[in-house]
């Protein structure tokens, strides 16, 4: 048996891994009254990318640092944390990144290795920041270093600038924006807010911060300077992929980084062999899997979990949430589909729309047709079923084969309770008839248009149930009276 060796540059990666989420800010220029931290990129609060990202590096635990919104922000964390441990630490008032970061020591534990993230930076990839992890102890290294996530801009305005040593392979400073002198403004390397450092060193290095600076803030960058004079090697690791690193401080950011983030999607979707008409006219905010050959029209949004069989076909400006799509099914243009907690399920070969709504529950067997304004909620149709214009099926159990006429509805609410509609296989219901829950149709059986129907009815039976027809013959309709003059 072979025996696989540690080597070193995993060695960081086994230790145990804290992050720290700098989530205080105001995001006065986002104009809400939302914390910026919880505005939605791709349908998931920005704070919520950030978490996700912590939690595929398999994190010990997040430490989210709090301070405008605190409690809205908490709330909404809470909710979504899934299995990462999560702590809050609130800052106030907001002195600074670095004095944001101090207020997490009680919280790190020295055994640990920190990564630094910022709650408004939601696309930074897992792999990345594992590489970064990797530099805090490279190679044949026996010491910790500090790793600085970094890359080079066009236009590095507003960003710290890295200040390497002569040769350039470490750096000796970060230097902001505002305190940077005319040479230092020229580098066009700057630090993207994130880096990794052993918990241990980072407190001392934090506790030494001053604010004696051109904003007179507590910069975390200043630890870079606390790290060179303890002899301690500053690394960076640089990417050139800037939509990870990219913050979002106005609406036009968040919506340049929305259509940048779907658009890599769409690509990736392509990559797999889903055809999209249009990949600049595809949002897909949660997940979307497809089989081989799906194709998708223009103006189409998936929301939540979606699964798309093989040759699913989606048409122009369908909006799809919370379902499964099973292979060969046509889903035709404007259709809405959500399953919100219940799911939808569309079978084999099903065709659906155009303007048809299946809401949650709705268990479409293969072969169902559903047609223009048709709506179907918590409800099952067996294979071959058809609705084809204008009608409501709602807590109701469709057989095969059933033809459900136009306009036709369940009446499935008493005011009070929900109750069950059964209309068994083979059923013929004719147009614009009310089916009063609870009540069974028998397999077979034919339900005259127009009719109320509130008793069950025998299996094959012809059931009608609405006034009778009557004609009187040579009826003479009233004349218009003539006007007084
Ligand atoms: C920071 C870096 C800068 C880097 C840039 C990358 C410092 C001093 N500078 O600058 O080198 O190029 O990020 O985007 O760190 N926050 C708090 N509490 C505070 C202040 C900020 O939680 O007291 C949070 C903000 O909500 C935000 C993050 O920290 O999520 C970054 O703060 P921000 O003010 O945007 O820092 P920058 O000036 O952009
Ligand atoms: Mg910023």
């Amino acid at each position: 048996m072979q025996e696989t060796s540690v080597n070193q540059s995993t060695f960081s990666l086994e230790r145990p891994l804290d992050v720290v989420v700098m989530a205080a800010g105001k995001g006065t220029r986002m104009k809400s009254r939302l914390p910026k931290v919880l505005q939605r990129l791709a349908g998931k609060p920005l704070l919520g990318h950030v978490l996700g990202t912590a939690a595929q590096l398999k994190a010990r635990s997040a430490v989210v640092i709090t301070g405008h919104g605190a409690a809205e922000v908490e709330a909404a964390v809470a909710k979504t944390s899934g299995d990462l441990a999560i702590k809050f630490v609130r800052q106030e008032p907001q002195l600074g990144t670095g004095h944001a970061v101090q207020q997490t020591v009680p919280e790190l534990v020295d055994d640990g290795l920190v990564v630094v993230l910022s709650g408004d930076v939601p696309l930074t990839q897992t792999d990345t920041l594992k590489a970064l992890i990797a530099c805090v102890r490279e190679g044949a290294a026996t010491t910790d270093r500090l790793a600085l996530l970094t890359l080079d801009m066009p236009n590095p305005t507003g960003y710290g600038r890295i200040v390497r040593n002569a040769q350039g392979d470490h750096v000796l400073a970060i230097v902001e924006q505002k305190d940077a002198s005319p040479e230092q403004l020229q580098i066009r390397e700057v630090y993207s807010g994130i880096m990794a450092v052993p918990a241990k060193q980072l407190k001392t290095w934090l506790a030494k911060l001053d604010n004696n600076n051109a904003q007179g803030e507590y910069y975390l960058t200043d630890v870079v300077k606390w790290a060179v004079a303890d002899g301690v090697k500053v690394v960076a690791h640089r990417i050139q992929d800037e939509l990870q690193v990219t913050g979002v401080n106005s609406p036009q950011q968040l919506a340049q980084l929305e259509r940048a983030y779907q658009l890599k999607n769409a690509n990736e979707l392509m990559l797999q062999g889903v055809r999209l008409a249009d990949p600049a006219r595809l949002d897909v905010r949660g997940e979307l899997h497809c089989e081989a050959d799906v194709e998708i029209d223009v103006n189409c949004v998936f929301e939540g979990q979606v699964h798309l069989g093989e040759g699913v076909r989606i048409g122009p400006n369908c909006v799809i949430a919370n379902a499964r799509i099973a292979a060969g099914a046509v889903i035709h243009a404007f259709t809405h589909i959500d399953g919100e907690k219940l799911g939808v399920m569309v079978g084999e070969g099903s065709l659906i729309g155009p303007f048809a709504r299946l809401r949650p529950g709705a268990d479409l067997a293969a072969e169902v047709h559903i047609g223009n304004f048709v709506e179907v909620k918590n409800s099952t149709m067996a294979k071959g079923a058809k609705a084809n214009h204008l009608a409501y099926l709602g807590d109701a159990t469709v057989g095969e084969r059933v033809n459900y006429g136009a306009g036709s509805i369940t009446a499935n609410y008493d005011g009070a309770n929900k109750h069950r509609t059964v209309i068994e296989n083979d059923v013929h219901i004719g147009s614009n008839c009310v089916l009063i829950a609870p009540v069974t149709i028998g397999a077979g059986g034919t339900v005259g248009g127009g009719s109320a129907i509130s008793k069950s009815t025998e299996p094959g039976a012809l059931s009608v149930a609405r006034g009778r027809q009557t004609s009187i013959a040579n009826w003479q309709r009233p004349q218009k009276t003539p006007k007084a003059k």
